[in-house]
């Protein structure tokens, strides 16, 4: 155990945030006695690639890092195959790992930072594919108790950049290992727009898509490691039949998606972009010239610049629209 210790390379925004005790955790054992071992009452806080949370200053308390690895094939029959990995695995390693192992369906998710415990809990997705898709199963120890369990794709409620792990009935699972099930033989998905001008109809292979997918990531997204980033700092907000039909009325070019049931998703960079918003600068944090979703850090080493300038961001998106935009990224601390 470590106390005091500095998380500011435990996290892509690069903030200065303190853990009162930092704990590594290397296994379901480990993780279990950890929580035993709490005083009554104590709830840790988990970490796991830090990519996609804003920190508080200060975390009290324990904090578990979750650096769980593994992969092992549980299942194989020639077509598809099931693989556990742990929670502490990077995304991008496996995602590449299983592109050579032939096991398809992860390609479009490629590049993405963080860990395999973090993609299910915003559901990750990218150029088509959520990784909902692909998991069989996900097995958590409870943060309180300790109590393990093995969730269900449907017990895990998941929906755009949404699951069960985001609200109060399932904050409290530890996420320590993930089955996926892959293809051997996955049709390549490759509707996405900016996705499908890359490739001609000669390129339409795994190979292709992963190449493209990486590339346009390159291109679009600054590189954590060198900028401070979470990537889509806003939700895409998912709006009804009728809303859409109204803001139509005012601004007919507005990016448009399917979501679920009778819902539409609209593009909230598109919306936050025609707001001017693009490149503005505020206590060092700005928002990226190359994608308006995108808030980059230039020197802010707290949280609070960075929410504030949401706020301000979400406030006139509300202004002028009437449209409401969440945050992506969890902000670890305050509210927990
Ligand atoms: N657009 C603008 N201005 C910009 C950027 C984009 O107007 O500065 C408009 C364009 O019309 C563009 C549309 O927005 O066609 C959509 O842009 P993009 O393809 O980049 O997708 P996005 O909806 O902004 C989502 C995910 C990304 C994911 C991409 C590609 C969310 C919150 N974000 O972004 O995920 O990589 O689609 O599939 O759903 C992330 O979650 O961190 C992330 C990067």
């Amino acid at each position: 155990m470590t106390a005091g210790a500095d998380l500011t390379g435990l996290n892509t925004l690069q903030l200065h945030a303190t853990a009162q005790h930092l704990v590594t955790v290397i296994s379901v054992d480990q993780l279990r006695a950890e929580i035993a071992a709490l005083e009554e009452g104590a709830v840790p806080h988990v970490l796991g690639g830090g990519s996609n949370v804003i920190l508080c200053d200060h975390l009290p308390g324990t904090t578990l890092l979750m650096a769980m690895k593994g992969r092992e094939v549980l299942s194989e029959d020639g077509t598809q195959v099931v693989i556990r990995v742990g929670a502490g695995e990077s995304w991008h390693d496996f995602v590449v790992w299983c592109h050579h192992q032939g096991f398809h369906g992860l390609a479009n998710l490629a590049l993405i930072p963080g860990s395999v415990g973090g993609a299910p809990i915003q559901n990750i997705g990218a150029y088509g594919v959520e990784v909902a898709e692909r998991i069989e199963a996900v097995h958590v120890v409870h943060r309180h108790t300790g109590e393990r369990a093995c969730l269900s794709r449907d017990d895990c409620e998941f929906r755009y950049r949404d699951s069960l792990f985001k609200h109060s009935a399932g904050v409290q699972w530890i996420i320590t290992e993930v089955d996926f099930v892959l293809d051997r033989e996955a049709v390549v998905e490759a509707n996405y727009p900016s996705l499908r001008t890359r490739l001609s109809e000669a390129e339409l292979t795994h190979d292709a898509v992963l190449a493209a997918v990486i590339s346009i990531r390159r291109e679009r997204l600054p590189d954590p490691v060198i900028t401070p980033n979470v990537g889509s700092f806003f939700k895409n907000p998912v709006i009804s039949q009728q809303d859409i039909d109204i803001l139509r009325q005012n601004f007919p070019e507005i990016p448009v998606y399917p979501a679920s049931g009778d819902a539409v998703k609209i593009s909230a960079a598109w919306l936050i972009d025609q707001l001017g918003w693009r490149g503005e600068e505020r206590d060092g944090v700005k928002v990226s010239d190359d994608h308006a979703l995108v808030l980059e850090g230039c020197g802010a080493r707290s949280a609070a610049p960075w929410l504030a300038l949401a706020e301000d961001i979400a406030g006139s998106v509300k202004e002028a629209y009437d449209v409401s935009l969440e945050l992506e990224p969890r902000v670890i601390g305050a509210t927990e």
